[in-house]
């Protein structure tokens, strides 16, 4: 099957492609000459991971070798724990070292916390090289690759120190996710899920109709969800690059009681994507309480995740506890919990929540439970 290629133009930025197919890899030498900085490029750092580098980083640097380039690569732990500025430090240091100049490209291959670090990195190091991303994770190649969003966490929080610093180039090859395993596949399955609810009809009906395909992962089914995927992201971010618009914050739809899930329930004890994916039949429930959004959203929408593999939790926390961890989100404002609402597939809206009615939606989920 031939790859497709997304072109996401940004307002004020280089318009760069994203390619999504079987077999991109390979090609990503070609495709990384043919960028603008690229093409002048003579070095290339290729930053990956523990789990990633054993797997795909020699197929990467052969690619990129046959290309002309003298190719480095840096390999951190897997984890979250490495989007720390300790470890971009030690990135910067090791550039440094090995002198790189600013007309290198920096290649983040892997999952989305080696996108953030080298993104963060790269957007970084003398005051910004290029940096071309290469997903391996479902939910890196539908989210965090597109969109130039770059971080590390603090002590304090999650992706406190970051920039916007848009890719110049993205590689998707879907032959990489053969080796994820089914907890990080319906992670990127719960993001293909909530970029459908926030687009149109179109994409939520389509995902709707092909949801066993894509957990069972036919290719051509996997191509074309993240393709879909892509494209919303991208039209987002062009509309609100810095989300400073009030419109990417719609990628919200479903984090905000997902956050309270993964901090209450300890982080890793329930994967993100199924975090996510509770938060959304939570926020469609207050939807059709607050706005009237139809009961038939919240069922679909309950049927779509089910067939994704992301059932319902069972697990809960006091109404109490959980509303507090809302209210000290980095996303609520004023103490103020806000939540996305669907008024119906395709639409949506950013809704302040008084502590009153929340209160009540959070008796009536944790009863749910029992
Ligand atoms: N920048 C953004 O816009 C944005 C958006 C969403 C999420 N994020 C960030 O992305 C991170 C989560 O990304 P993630 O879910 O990809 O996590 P991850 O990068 O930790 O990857 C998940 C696991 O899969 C492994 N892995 C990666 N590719 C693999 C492959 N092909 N085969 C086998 N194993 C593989 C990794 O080593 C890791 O153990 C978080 O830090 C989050 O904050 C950023």
């Amino acid at each position: 099957m031939p790859t497709t290629k997304v072109v996401v133009n940004i307002p004020g930025e280089s318009a760069y492609d994203v390619r999504v197919g079987a077999g991109a890899l390979d090609r990503l030498g070609q495709h990384v000459r043919a960028t603008a900085a690229g093409g002048k490029a003579d070095r290339v750092l290729v930053i990956t991971d523990s789990n990633v580098a054993p797997l795909y980083l020699a197929q990467a640097k052969r690619s990129l070798a046959a290309e002309g380039y003298r190719v480095s690569d840096i390999t951190i732990p897997a984890g979250e724990d490495s989007k720390s500025i300790a470890v971009a430090g030690e990135i910067w240091e090791a550039m440094a070292a090995c002198s790189l100049g600013r007309d290198c490209v920096v290649v983040a291959l892997g999952g989305g916390v080696v996108g953030d670090i080298a993104g963060f990195v790269g957007s970084t190091y003398m005051r910004g090289v290029s940096v071309v991303q290469v997903p391996t994770t479902l939910l890196a190649m539908v989210d965090s690759s597109v969109g130039g969003k770059t971080g590390v966490n603090l002590s304090a929080g999650k992706n406190l120190v970051g920039t916007f610093n848009q890719p110049t180039y993205v590689c998707a090859d879907i032959n990489a996710l053969s080796t994820l395993n089914e907890r990080e596949w319906a992670c990127g399955c719960a993001e293909i899920a909530k970029a459908s609810v926030i687009d149109s009809d179109d994409f939520f009906f389509w995902l709707l109709d092909h949801a066993n395909q894509l957990a069972a992962r036919d290719e051509g089914v996997v191509q074309e969800a993240i393709v879909r995927s892509v494209v919303f992201k991208a039209d987002v971010v062009a509309q609100d690059q810095t989300e400073s618009r009030g419109v990417r914050e719609c990628l919200n739809y479903g984090h905000t009681l997902a956050h309270a899930i993964e901090k209450l329930s300890g982080y890793g004890t329930y994967s993100h994507g199924a975090a996510v994916a509770e938060g959304m039949r939570f926020a469609a429930r207050l939807a059709a309480d607050l706005l009237g959004t139809p009961e038939e959203l919240v069922e679909t929408q309950d049927e779509l995740l089910d067939a994704l593999g992301l059932p319902a939790l069972s697990w809960s926390a006091s109404p109490a506890d959980m509303l507090d961890a809302m209210k000290r989100d980095k996303k609520a404002r004023g103490g103020q919990v806000r939540f996305v609402l669907p008024r119906d597939v395709g639409n949506w809206e950013l809704v302040e929540v008084s502590d009153d009615i929340l209160r009540a939606h959070l008796q009536q989920w944790t009863a749910s439970k029992a």
